[in-house]
């Protein structure tokens, strides 16, 4: 199959779905930052099932990587990516430049914290502690590429869940009129998460990784027992992570899957989620499934 025709702009995006628009047809949505594997694939294919076009942005966006994290080194293979994305059904892709996504400049948000989308409260714990800018370069990117696309649904991967929480709220909060469609997260056969930055893992960091995904279904199985108590929980994954000397743990936890904070009072039967955030070497991995409370 041929790849995908690239679209450089949006107005360059808008022609080619002129058609499909014009004949009232759907428009999908699935955004990424390329070096495709089969957990963007399973986007592509859920997009493609419901939607009369699918559009796969791949774009490295700039804003969302702190000074010092792997956005130099982040895997770019735009020839491959675009075969993969024909072949699960993708009409177009669309890849802008960096200077066209941000003509007024790309340090902003890292430079001076100012934002004009807000990412909301449910950025805030977890990864936007280790990473306070992270979520804001997300917002503000997923915001841009909503306007140039211009999607009726629009398709995340559970595999980043809070950032699947920052785009709902931002999509509520702005009134955006597209569905946001979660998809679950697709796990080599050793149950690791699918991820871009498992081409940085060594060989013997690649065979330690599998405790996160193991780690993160007994503490489900925990949760749901009745009588059971979060600290605990939480003690005995990181102890089970720690463990395994090439993983340096950063988080732990259950949470509200709703506010990403610890759930009050929960009664049986509530859903949770249990999240995990971990250091391979260069590789920092993250993972997380869905519980329910005994
Ligand atoms: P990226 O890491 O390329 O991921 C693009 C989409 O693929 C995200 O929605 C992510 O959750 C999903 N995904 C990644 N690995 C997956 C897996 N194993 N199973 C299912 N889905 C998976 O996430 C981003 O890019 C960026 O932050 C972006 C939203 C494009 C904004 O720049």
């Amino acid at each position: 199959m041929s790849p995908v025709p690239v679209t450089r702009t949006a107005d360059e995006l808008a022609d080619h779905l002129e058609g499909v628009r014009a004949g009232g047809g759907a428009v999908g949505f699935v955004p990424t930052m390329g070096a495709l594997h089969r957990g963007h694939a399973a986007l592509v294919d859920a997009a493609a099932a419901v939607c009369d076009a699918v559009v796969v942005s791949v774009f490295v966006n700039p804003l969302q990587f702190a000074p010092g994290e792997d956005l130099d080194a982040y895997p770019r293979t735009l020839d491959a990516d675009l075969a993969l994305a024909a072949d699960h059904g993708a009409t177009v892709a669309f890849v802008p430049t960096v200077d066209a996504m941000y003509p007024e400049g790309d340090d902003r948000v890292a430079a001076d914290g100012v934002r004009r989308v807000d990412p909301g409260p449910v950025a805030l714990p977890l990864e936007g502690e280790g990473r306070p800018t992270h979520f804001a370069g997300v917002a503000e990117v997923v915001a841009r590429l909503f306007v140039a696309v211009g999607p009726c649904h629009a398709f995340f991967g559970e595999k980043d869940f809070q950032q699947l929480q920052v785009v709902r709220h931002l999509v509520a909060a702005l009134g955006l009129p597209v569905d946001v469609v979660g998809c679950p997260t697709v796990r080599d056969a050793d149950g690791l998460a699918l991820s871009s930055r498992n081409a940085y893992l060594t060989p013997a960091e690649r065979a330690a990784a599998p405790v996160l995904h193991r780690t993160l279904c007994d503490g489900a199985e925990a949760v749901g027992r009745p009588g059971w108590d979060r600290a605990t929980v939480e003690a005995d994954m990181a102890a089970a992570i720690a463990a395994e000397p090439t993983g340096a743990l950063e988080y732990v936890v259950v949470v509200d899957p709703t506010t990403l904070l610890p759930p009050e009072a929960p009664e049986p039967g509530d859903a949770l989620r249990l999240l995990v955030a971990c250091r391979f070497g260069r590789a920092r991995l993250i993972d997380n499934v869905p519980a329910l409370a005994g």
